[in-house]
């Protein structure tokens, strides 16, 4: 059993490492997330498996990658949330096809990405703008998590039905072979899409992914304190290029975290601009 003295030392411990943060009303959620860690080890209590992730030396730097694994909710679907993607488009219409953006190289960055669906989403909805246009741009998406687990998982690119279920059945037979039950994402798509590991807690990591146009970071501020959100879009704010645009969690806002962004508003969402 996980006492109030165990959770309180874990619960401090993840926040610190991944920003994640389980609320005094999340015991049984984080208890049960853990159980199959101290039963790999062989431990008999939660506190030992604290012990052992803080002062274990080379394995417990092993067993973090699993704790992230582990913590993490990977929730996630091809197309989701439509009216995000509608804005999106209209987006790369404006700046990157008409606009003054065209003609340069596209850079995208899915931030939180999961098993990759959302990053895949942005490709499909790329290649058929351009077919549909008669326009070839230049672009390369970024796609990156914190849970070793998924990233292997959206590297593979295989789905189950559940994944695809919102995808018009045209693009889905055009983008995927089915076979046996799963669906098979082509290369066509897969390979514009690089899958890292990145923790948004950690704020030297955003280095990597400056000079972004747009940036997907939806359905993971949710889990983190109002510190945390705010350490995250800030550093999303330095990442992004001018014009750039972020779009987050259709759950999720803004509002008390950051000024710096612009609104923009689109049929039934909201999107940030910067500058
Ligand atoms: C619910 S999924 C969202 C997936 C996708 N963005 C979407 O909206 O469909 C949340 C993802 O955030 C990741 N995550 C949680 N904390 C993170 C952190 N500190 N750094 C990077 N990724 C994190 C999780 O591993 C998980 O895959």
């Amino acid at each position: 059993m996980l006492t109030k003295e165990s959770f309180i030392l874990l619960r401090d411990f993840i926040y610190e490492k991944t920003g994640i943060f389980f609320a005094e009303n999340k015991t049984y959620l984080m208890e049960s997330r853990l159980t199959n860690r101290l039963s790999e080890h062989g431990f008999s209590t939660y506190e030992d498996y604290y012990y052992f992730l803080k002062y274990g030396g080379e394995k417990s730097k092993s067993e973090m990658l699993s704790l992230f694994d582990a913590v993490t909710t990977n929730e996630t679907s091809f197309f989701r949330n439509p009216p995000q993607l509608d804005a999106f488009k209209m987006i790369m219409q404006k700046h990157y096809f008409d606009g003054k953006g065209a003609g340069t190289q596209l850079r995208i960055w899915s931030a939180a990405s999961s098993t990759g669906e959302e990053a895949y989403t942005l490709v499909i909805i790329l290649l058929d703008m351009m077919e549909k246009l008669k326009r070839n741009i230049s672009f390369t998406v970024v796609a990156t998590d914190i849970s070793p687990k998924v990233l292997e998982s959206a590297r593979k690119a295989v789905f189950g039905s559940y994944s695809v279920r919102n995808i018009d059945e045209a693009i889905r037979k055009k983008y995927f072979v089915e076979e046996g039950g799963v669906f098979k994402l082509k290369d066509i798509v897969k390979k514009h899409v690089k899958f890292d590991f990145m923790n948004l807690m950690d704020a030297n990591a955003y280095r990597m992914y400056r000079q972004m146009d747009v940036i997907f970071c939806r359905n993971v501020l949710i889990y983190f304190d109002d510190k945390m959100k705010k350490k995250v879009i800030d550093n999303m704010y330095e990442c992004l290029k001018l014009p750039g645009f972020l779009t987050i969690g259709h759950a999720e806002s803004l509002h008390n975290l950051s000024r710096a962004f612009k609104p923009l508003v689109f049929p039934g969402t909201t999107t940030y601009q910067k500058g």
